[in-house]
């Protein structure tokens, strides 16, 4: 349907008319939020994606068929309208156009709607899934749109600065053959080729490195990348990377350069300046924080207790590889029921703590622990030396093998930080966490499998543990880590073809393997690679940060659900016997 009466849909939008405007004669054209009818006077609140203006339709001063016409609009009807800004007789101000009022001389509708599934404003009645099944209902609601719309400016940001640094997006492709990056693969059939198949990349990494066998010397892309992992509220499926490669670099032109942009970004986006990065160790991140990616917001840092608390009649402690606490500010207030609600917390299977001790500094200077019976106050007070613990504080201890110990002291150290309003999202602690290990060793297939990716490099000085004491290589790998999140992750690359085919062979493959997978890869690294490396930062974690939560999902245009689901195109979704055949696939039912 046509609008009847002017060939521009609008001459303002409905977010900028203000008391400048009165006496103007304007188009707007938008949504109906809501109509009030009083009889003789109809207000309509006109929405689009810049605001909200009132329109009135006065039973005196309107044309009659107007008016009629105006008793006749539902929500979210798109209509347009003309007339008279006038002044607002009851102004609000808490409305960029809270000043004025449009005095409507004609009304088109541009097109009729039916009853939406949920209220379509800022606090909507509508839960989850109903809103992820009508998302382009969502997406008018402020919240969703302002998400959109910040996600942009971060990217833009982002894309200017780097521009602006001498940096050249180059699209690499998306129907390529797996990278391993350590999830599964999306997997594509080729018609073409019956029985073979492309995979999604999990990132475009094989491809930024050829690039720099190119000589495109400073390459970034904003890229989609697909992973077949289990979703959480920081993973989806299809994700964006702001992928980035460079070449003639060491390790520290790489934190140099990703610091800046990472400041360029608080400062431009947030009004925040920071000063220059903190670095920690994979190590010294993993021993303080049992976690390589820890919120510095706030302390409550580890403290190693097997000097202070083994040795003594408690069991329990004796025979673990750690004991480790962390000190509670302000925590000897907690009642015994608080107390009880984090024991039951660390002992859900998520967390799957058999056990935990406690000691509360009092006010007078005494200490009170739950294994009082094996340990005086001389012994307490040296665990509150060891874990900084000061009048007012609770001591939180738990004891075990000593990787796993440290991931759940992790989760409590969280998990409280969270119930104290520690974890405060408009305050900002960006670090590199550098000097990860090369390896992991997997349990299950008793083998070492890349800590990064395969490409990365050693450091040249552990290279000497390749065949003694693998385990202990350390990379030139380096994460950023921003309020407890892992925003981005990147590493110095093998340049070496030798050393890259050395790496596949720690890694397991067959020489053949290696040929078959990476050959183009190994092979383009005879003809003058350059010294390089990168990074990639999550954009759609880095833009949940920057707005001050952590479910990437708000900030994406259209989510899959937590099974992996587009619900509101219902993919993924059977294909007909036809499209399978012709891409030679038989179905095992
Ligand atoms: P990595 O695997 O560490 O490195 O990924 C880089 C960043 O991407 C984000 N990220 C995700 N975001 C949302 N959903 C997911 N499923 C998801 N997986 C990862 C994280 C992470 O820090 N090619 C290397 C980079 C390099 O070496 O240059 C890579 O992909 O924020």
């Amino acid at each position: 349907m046509h609008s009847n009466f002017t060939k521009m849909y609008r001459s303002h939008n409905c977010g900028e008319l203000n008391a400048a405007h009165i006496n103007t004669e304007v188009t707007l054209a938008g949504w109906v939020q809501k109509s009030r009818d009083k009889g003789f006077m109809v207000w309509v609140d006109l929405r689009d994606r810049y605001g909200i203006t009132q329109l009135i339709f006065d039973e005196n001063r309107t044309d009659k068929a107007v008016f009629e016409l105006a008793k006749t609009l539902g929500r979210e009807f798109v209509i347009q309208v003309k007339g008279t800004v006038i002044e607002r007789e009851s102004k609000n101000p808490n409305m960029q156009t809270g000043d004025i009022e449009i005095l409507v001389s004609e009304l088109s509708v541009l097109n009729s709607a039916i009853t939406p599934p949920f209220t379509i404003e800022d606090e909507t009645d509508g839960g989850e899934d109903i809103r992820m099944k009508y998302r382009y209902l969502d997406i008018r609601r402020n919240p969703v749109k302002n998400s959109l719309l910040f996600r942009h400016k971060v990217a833009m940001e982002v894309r200017n600065f780097l521009s602006n640094q001498g940096f050249c997006e180059v699209e690499t492709p998306y129907l390529i053959k797996s990278t391993p990056e350590g999830a599964r693969d999306f997997i594509v059939p080729s018609r073409m080729s019956p029985g073979q198949f492309y995979a999604l990349p999990q990132s475009p990494q094989t491809f930024k490195q050829l690039l720099m066998v190119g000589g495109m010397d400073k390459y970034f892309q904003i890229v989609k990348c697909f992973r077949d992992e289990d979703l959480r509220a920081d993973r989806q499926p299809e994700f964006t990377q702001i992928d980035c490669e460079m070449a003639f670099v060491e390790q520290e032109d790489i934190l140099n350069i990703f610091e800046s942009l990472t400041r360029h970004l608080l400062k431009e986006i947030k009004g925040i300046e920071v000063d220059k990065f903190p670095r920690m160790t994979y190590e010294h991140a993993m021993k303080t924080y049992g976690n390589d990616k820890p919120d510095i917001r706030f302390g409550m840092e580890f403290g190693e207790l097997n000097a202070v608390a083994q040795h003594k009649d408690f069991g329990v402690f004796n025979s673990s590889e750690l004991v480790v606490g962390i000190a509670v500010p302000g925590g000897a207030a907690y009642t015994r029921k608080e107390i009880d609600a984090l024991i039951d917390w660390v002992k859900r299977p998520q967390v799957g703590v058999s056990g935990m001790v406690y000691c509360k500094l009092e006010a007078d200077g005494s200490l009170k622990s739950s294994v009082d019976k094996f340990y005086d106050q001389e012994d307490l007070k040296k665990w509150a030396e060891v874990t900084g613990a000061k009048q007012g504080d609770i001591i939180f201890v738990l004891s075990g093998p000593a990787h796993k110990t440290r991931t759940q002291l992790s989760a409590l150290r969280m998990e409280v930080a969270t119930r104290l309003g520690l974890r405060k999202p408009d305050e900002f602690a960006p670090l590199w966490v550098v000097d990860f290990p090369l390896l992991e060793f997997d349990e299950e297939s008793g083998r070492y499998h890349a800590m990064h990716h395969p490409f990365t490099s050693p450091k040249p000085e552990d290279l000497h543990l390749i065949t003694t004491d693998p385990g202990n290589i350390r990379a030139n790998a380096y994460d950023m880590v921003l309020n407890g999140n892992e925003i981005g992750g990147g590493s110095i690359r093998i340049h070496d073809k030798d050393l890259q085919a050395r790496m596949f062979e720690l890694l397991g493959f067959s020489a053949e393997e290696a040929e078959n997978q990476f050959g183009f890869l190994m092979n383009a690294f005879q003809y003058g690679a350059p010294p390089h490396g990168g990074l990639a930062f999550g954009l759609d974690r880095l833009v949940a940060i920057l707005g001050g939560q952590e479910t990437i999902r708000d900030f994406i245009a259209f989510p899959k659900n937590n099974s992996g689901r587009d619900v509101m195109i219902d993919a993924p979704s059977v294909i007909d016997n036809k499209q399978l055949d012709e891409l030679a696939i038989k179905l095992n039912q």
